[in-house]
């Protein structure tokens, strides 16, 4: 078995069709860091572990860490590179300026592309939701809150702090 041996696959990658020879070991970060160009897209554990990677797939969020390349042959990828609109930020994207939702940045590019993803789900309807179904990514500087909060603002959800947990304070586990 030649574990050289190239697999011809068609992606969508933010609105462009992109084709790659790749081998079937190739992670879809990996494509996406290395082949495409597209270095938005951070590498943390490379184990499903931190969120960093996270892409959107169809419209779905997912680790690209954990998904070969030609699994997702023929499908619509979506990275931080794709979210604005031209020089339109995306709305998260200006939420997380406006609630400083980031110090390094480097979990910021999976976290956005999460939160899209989150919001296609329509599953959160309180903030401690989004907490909850933000919780597979991981913000080593802490910025838990201001992600929480720069999430509720778009989505305009109640926010259920009831006054016991100020946003700009302390880190707080998602
Ligand atoms: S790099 Fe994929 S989950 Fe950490
Ligand atoms: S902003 Fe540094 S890891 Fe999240």
């Amino acid at each position: 078995m030649d574990l050289y041996q190239q697999y011809p696959i068609l992606l969508h990658i933010n609105g462009q069709e992109r084709r790659f020879e790749v081998e079937s070991w190739v992670t879809l970060l990996d494509l996406l860091r290395e082949r495409a160009a597209l270095t938005g897209t951070k590498k943390g554990c490379d184990h499903g572990q931190c969120g960093a990677c996270t892409v959107l797939v169809d419209g779905r969020r997912i680790n690209s860490c954990l998904t070969l390349a030609v699994m997702q042959d023929g499908r619509a990828v979506t990275t931080v590179e794709g979210l604005a609109q031209g020089e339109q930020l995306h709305p998260l994207q200006q939420a997380f300026i406006e609630r400083d939702a980031f110090q390094c940045g480097y979990c910021t590019p999976g976290q956005l592309c999460s939160a899209a993803g989150l919001i296609n789900e329509g599953q959160a309807k309180t903030r401690d939701d989004v907490r909850e179904l933000m919780s597979g990514n991981l913000c080593r500087c802490g910025a838990y809150p201001q992600i929480a909060q720069a999430v509720v603002d778009v989505m305009g959800i109640r926010d259920d702090r009831d006054g016991k947990e100020p946003f700009t304070t302390g880190p707080v586990l998602a």
